[in-house]
This record gives C-alpha cells, sequence and structure tokens, in this order.
C-alpha cells in the first residue's frame, strides 16, 4: 500500500472538467488496490491570472515541488488571448516544464481498434500503428531569446532556436533507451536541411547513436517529409525523438491516427522529481462549459501518472484496460462518435470508473 500526494491543476476551459474525471479515476484506484493519495488543487494558467495577476503563482510552484506527481488539466482561452496583454496563461505551463525540469515530454500514440471508425484516415493505413514521440519539451524556439525591436513600421520581433549539446544528448539517450524497450526503432525528426540547431541536433544524435546505442536501428527525417509520413505510412515508426515545436505539431497531427486530440496523454519527466501529466490538447474554448469533452486523454495520462511516477504498472494497466473496455463497448464521446450516438464527460468517466477491476 502506497501513500502519494497528487497536486491537480485543472486551468481553463474544459480543464476543471476533466482534470476532476482524472481525479475521481486515481481515487477509484486507490480504493481498490488499498492505497492512499492525497489530492490539493492548486492555480494556473487564466484562472491564475484572474485571481493573482499571475499565471504560475509560487504557492503552485512550491506545492508541485512536494508532490509525488502533478496531473494537469489545460490552460489558455480567448478571455487571455490579447497579444498585447502583459502575461499570457501558457506562460504558466511553460513555466511549470522548465521549474521542475521536465525536459522529456512522452507522448504514446496507441491505436484502439475499436476506434478505428473514429480516424479519418483508412483503416489499412492506421492498421499496426504504435509511435511514442519524445518531445524535447524545455529548450528549442519556446525558450530562446525573444523580443520586439524598432517601432512602427520598422518594428520587429524574433524568437531565436536553440539547442545546446547535453539538451540534445539527454532527450536522445531517453529516446534510445525507450527504442530498447519497445521495437528497437528510433527516428529522429529535425531540418538540417535549414536550421542551424536542427544541424546541432542531427550531429549529437548521430554521435550518441553510434557511440551508446549501435544495437539500435536509427534513421533521421526531415519534419515536413515526416509531416506527411505519418499519415501515408504511420504503422512503420517506432520511437520518434525530435525538438520541442516539431513534437508540439506533429502530435496533434498524430492523434488523427486514433482519430481524436481527446484520446492522447502525455508525461513530461525529468531527472528524479515529480513528473507531471496532461492530455495533450488544450482547453478546447469551443466546447467548455458543456459537459460533453472527451476526459479519456486526462484518464490516460493519470494511469501514465501511475506507471512512471509512483510504479504502479498493475494500477496504470487496470485504467488502460478498463478505458479499451468502454469503448468495446461502443460508448463514445462526441469527438469520437463521428456523428453517432454520444454520452457526456461524466458518463464517460463513470462508465471507466466501473470498468476498472
Ligand atoms: P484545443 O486542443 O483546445 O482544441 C482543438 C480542437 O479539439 C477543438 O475543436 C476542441 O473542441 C477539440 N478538443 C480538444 N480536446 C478535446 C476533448 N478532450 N474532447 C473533445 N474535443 C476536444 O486547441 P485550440 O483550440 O487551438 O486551443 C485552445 C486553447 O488551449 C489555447 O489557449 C491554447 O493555447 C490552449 N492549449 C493548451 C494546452 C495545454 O494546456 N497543455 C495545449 C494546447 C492548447
Ligand atoms: C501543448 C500545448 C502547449 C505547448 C502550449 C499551451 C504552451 O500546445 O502542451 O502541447 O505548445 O507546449
Ligand atoms: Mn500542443
Amino acid at each position: 500500500s502506497l501513500n502519494a500526494s497528487i497536486v491537480l491543476l485543472p486551468g481553463d476551459g474544459i480543464g476543471p472538467e476533466i482534470t476532476e474525471q482524472g481525479r475521481r479515476v486515481l481515487q477509484k484506484v486507490a480504493e481498490l488496490f488499498g492505497h492512499a493519495f492525497t489530492f490539493e488543487s492548486q492555480m494556473i494558467g487564466g484562472i491564475a491570472i484572474d485571481e493573482t495577476g499571475d499565471p504560475l503563482p509560487q504557492e503552485t510552484v512550491n506545492a508541485c515541488r512536494s508532490s509525488d506527481a502533478i496531473l494537469l488539466g489545460a490552460v489558455g482561452g480567448p478571455k487571455w488571448d490579447d497579444p498585447s496583454a502583459k502575461t499570457r496563461p501558457e506562460v504558466g505551463l511553460l513555466k511549470i516544464r522548465k521549474e521542475l525540469g521536465l525536459f522529456a515530454n512522452l507522448r504514446p500514440i496507441k491505436m484502439f481498434d475499436q476506434l478505428a471508425d473514429a480516424s479519418p484516415l483508412r483503416p489499412e493505413i492506421i492498421k499496426g500503428t504504435d509511435i511514442l514521440f519524445l518531445r524535447e519539451l524545455t529548450g528549442g524556439i519556446y525558450f530562446g531569446p525573444s523580443g520586439r525591436e524598432g517601432s512602427g513600421d520598422e518594428e520587429s520581433a524574433s524568437q531565436a532556436m536553440v539547442y545546446s549539446v547535453p539538451e540534445v544528448e539527454r532527450i536522445v539517450r531517453l529516446a534510445a533507451k525507450a527504442a530498447q524497450g519497445r521495437n528497437n526503432r528510433l527516428t529522429s525528426v529535425d531540418k538540417a536541411n535549414v536550421l542551424e540547431p536542427s544541424r546541432l541536433w542531427r550531429q549529437v544524435a548521430a554521435r550518441v547513436m553510434e557511440q551508446e546505442f549501435p544495437d539500435v536501428q536509427y534513421d533521421v527525417v526531415l519534419v515536413d517529409a515526416m509531416a506527411m509520413h505519418l499519415i501515408n505510412r504511420p504503422a512503420d515508426f517506432d520511437v520518434v525523438v525530435t525538438g520541442n515545436m516539431f513534437g508540439d505539431i506533429l502530435t496533434d497531427e498524430a492523434s488523427m491516427l486514433p482519430g481524436s486530440l481527446g484520446m492522447l496523454p502525455s508525461a513530461s519527466l525529468g531527472s528524479g522529481g515529480p513528473g507531471l501529466y496532461e492530455p495533450i490538447h488544450g482547453s478546447a474554448p469551443d466546447i467548455a462549459g458543456k459537459g460533453i469533452a472527451n476526459p479519456l486523454a486526462t484518464i490516460l495520462a493519470a494511469a501514465m501518472l501511475l506507471r512512471h511516477s509512483l510504479g504502479l504498472e498493475a494500477e496504470a494497466a487496470s485504467i488502460e484496460k478498463a478505458v479499451e473496455q468502454v469503448l468495446s463497448d461502443g460508448l463514445r464521446t462526441a469527438d469520437i462518435a463521428r456523428g453517432g450516438d454520444s454520452i457526456g464527460t461524466v458518463a464517460m468517466a463513470d462508465a471507466v470508473i466501473n470498468s476498472i477491476k
């Protein structure tokens, strides 16, 4: 029996609706397997700006640091989208990732046979797809020097993409190790034909692979071509490692393989401290407050939390099995129903909770 303290960061839009379902699922697992999880909610994003002026209040950082793991919903929305605003909800998310040193974002693209109809792609294309993306999360263009220069017609804006050797080494090592535990294939995605940091990335990745992982099948693909391969021959990839922005874009694209952003969880890990778990999707302002958001990405993120931060593999698997069960039972939220019958956020979570064994 395990005691664990979990911080909830519901955030904005559908964030609170789905985080609550993740919490309920974790609570059910605790009861069933005899663990004691304590939950503490903290503010991040737009709601934190409204309440404190800061998208990541110090209190939130402190609570996260002293927790065992963090479950986050989503941040952002039209209310805070003014491009001339002093700060933004998204800043809070970038800061917590940086503060906790969460340089590796694991985004598994797992297919559910039951959802073959939910994908806009043909079944024979998506068949056999199982990709693990490793997105570098605390470097690259997201964190490079930025600014506005000049004024009026002369004004310009810049944001630099910066990667250092150790930053590339650590994410490539993690990706290569992940490949060894899977199908032993690693693809590195970059834009080395144009961007200097991508050329550094490619050199460092090649050296790490040659010297430390000669047994892993390794190749490189340019990001624009990768965008195309992903929907043409997704089953050919095993582990994919890439920089912060490329990973952001390619995984939203990859969500169309299983059929919805609402199905994809992620784990953000560093070296040692608490991990942060969240769906890859955002705050979905278009459906916020309607009770129709798909909670499964968050519920699957809760499973990753149990596996990666708490070492509870059987418990994690019990959630994943329950998700498969409700899909087999034909239950669908609107995003995966493709026009057919659908149920709401809470009903979907209820079904998962009742299926956990
Ligand atoms: P989004 O991911 O919020 O939504 C894109 C589309 O997918 C929308 O049509 C939405 O309704 C749908 N969708 C997303 N999640 C869903 C779910 N669980 N169930 C059903 N449908 C779902 O992306 P966006 O609209 O471009 O961004 C909205 C806001 O979210 C922005 O402020 C953005 O910065 C923020 N955002 C936050 C995160 C995060 O907190 N990790 C991630 C991405 C975007
Ligand atoms: C994500 C989101 C974030 C990102 C934003 C909201 C900062 O899109 O988690 O994928 O770009 O990393
Ligand atoms: Mn994203």
